[in-house]
C-alpha cells in the first residue's frame, strides 16, 4: 500500500526548497535523497501529531530527529515506513513513495517499543528477519554473524530472547535493524534501555553504519545523543519543525568568555575590544560574541597589556540552552 496516494510528483519548488535541484535527483535511486517529505501531516481524531513536515535527509547522513516526548517523532517514522497513512502531504524514501514494499527491504528499523518472541533465539529472530528481506541463506548466515558481533551479542546467539535483559533485547533490536546492510537505518530512541556503556557502543555503531555509506535517521529526545553522532538535526515540537541544520550552525559558533583580570586599566581595554563586546564588572571582564578559537589570542593580548589573569571561563551556549530557547519560541 503506497502512502503516496496523490499521483502528483513532489513539485520542483518543493525539491528546490529542500535543497535538491531537479526532478532527476528524486527518480534516480542513487542520488535521490534518503528521505524527502513535503507538508507531511498526520491527525489522530483531535490530535495533530504532525502538522506539515517538510524535510530532506541526504544519502549518507546521520540525521537527528530531535524533540521532546509527544513531539511527533514516532509518528513521522511510522509515516516514512508506511505503517500509518498520512492525513496529507507526501513522503519519498530512497526515491520511492513511503511504504513501497520493494524499498522497505532496504530499510532497517528499530521501533521504539518492540517485543521479540521470547521462545526464539537471537539467531532465529535474525534469520526470520533475513527471510523477510529475502536475503539468500548463505548471505544471511554471514550477515547474522557480522551483526551479532557488531552489537556485542555473538556469545548469546543461541540463547532465547526470553532470557535477555532489557539492554540485550535493545541490542538485538539494533541487530535486526542493521542486518543485511540496509541503505537507510531508522532508529527510534535506540538507547532508551541502555546504560552509559551501551549508549557509547550505539554511537560507535551508528558511526560505522555511516562509514559504510548508509543513512541513519535517528529519533531521539536525548540532546547528548544528537550532539555526539548527528551531522544534521531537525528539532521538532508539537508536530512542527522549529529548526533544521548542522548542530554547529544551530548552536552558533560564537560564544562568550569571562576573564578574571587584575592590573588592567580601562584604557588598556582597547586591546580586548577588538575580540568582541566587552563588559567590565570589577575584576571580571566579559567578552561576548568572540569566536571560540580566538580565546588564546585574547588571553595573550591581555597578558601583554600587563593584565594578570586569574581565571578564563568560556561560556558556549549549550545544546540544552539552545533547545529550550527554540522550544520557548515555538
Ligand atoms: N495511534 C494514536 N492515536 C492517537 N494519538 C496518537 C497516536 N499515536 C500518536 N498519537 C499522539 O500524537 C502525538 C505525537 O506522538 P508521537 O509521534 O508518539 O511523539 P514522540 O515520538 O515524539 O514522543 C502525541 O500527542 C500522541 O499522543
Ligand atoms: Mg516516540
Amino acid at each position: 500500500m503506497s502512502l503516496n496516494r496523490s499521483a502528483e510528483p513532489i513539485s520542483e519548488d518543493a525539491a528546490l526548497a529542500n535543497g535538491y535541484l531537479a526532478d532527476t535527483s528524486r527518480s534516480d535511486p542513487r542520488v535521490s535523497p534518503a528521505v524527502l517529505t513535503t507538508e507531511l501531516r498526520k491527525e489522530f481524531r483531535t490530535t495533530t501529531a504532525l502538522g506539515g513536515l517538510s524535510m530532506t535527509v541526504g544519502r549518507g547522513e546521520v540525521f537527528g530527529f530531535l524533540g521532546p516526548n509527544g513531539a511527533g517523532k514516532t509518528t513521522a517514522v511510522k509515516l516514512l515506513l508506511g505503517l500509518v497513512r498520512p492525513s496529507g502531504g507526501e513522503a519519498m524514501v530512497l526515491g520511492a513513495p513511503a511504504g513501497d514494499r520493494e524499498t522497505r527491504r532496504r530499510i532497517g528499523y528499530l521501533p521504539e517499543l518492540f517485543r521479540f518472541q521470547s521462545w526464539l533465539t537471537a539467531f532465529e529472530v535474525l534469520m526470520l528477519h533475513c527471510r523477510l528481506i529475502q536475503l539468500p541463506r548463505v548471505r544471511a548466515l554471514s550477515a547474522i554473524d557480522e551483526v551479532l558481533e557488531t552489537v556485542g551479542l555473538a556469545e548469546r546467539r543461541g540463547d532465547k530472547v526470553g532470557t535477555f535483559s532489557k539492554g540485550m533485547q535493545q541490542r538485538l533490536g539494533l541487530a535486526v535493524a542493521l542486518v543485511g546492510d540496509p541503505d537507510l537505518v531508522i532508529l527510534d530512541e535506540p538507547t532508551s534501555a541502555l546504560d552509559p556503556v551501551g549508549r557509547h557502543d550505539v554511537r560507535g555503531i551508528i558511526r560505522r553504519v555511516r562509514d559504510r555509506g548508509a543513512t541513519v535517521f535517528l529519533n531521539t529526545h536525548l540532546l547528548e545523543e544528537a550532539e555526539h553522532v548527528c551531522d544534521r538535526v531537525c528539532v521538532i515540537d508539537r508536530g512542527r519543525s522549529i529548526a533544521t541544520g548542522a548542530l554547529v550552525d544551530l548552536l552558533g559558533r560564537s560564544s562568550s568568555v569571562r576573564l578574571k583580570v587584575a592590573g588592567l586599566s580601562d584604557d588598556d581595554l582597547a586591546v580586548v575590544a577588538k575580540f568582541g563586546d566587552v563588559a567590565r564588572d570589577g575584576e571580571w571582564l566579559t567578552v561576548a560574541r568572540i569566536q571560540a578559537d580566538e580565546i588564546p589570542a585574547l588571553v595573550a593580548a591581555v597578558v601583554s597589556a600587563g593584565g594578570r589573569i586569574g581565571a578564563v571561563i568560556p561560556e558556549q551556549q549549550t545544546l540544552e540552552e539552545r533547545f529550550l530557547e527554540l522550544l520557548g519560541k515555538s
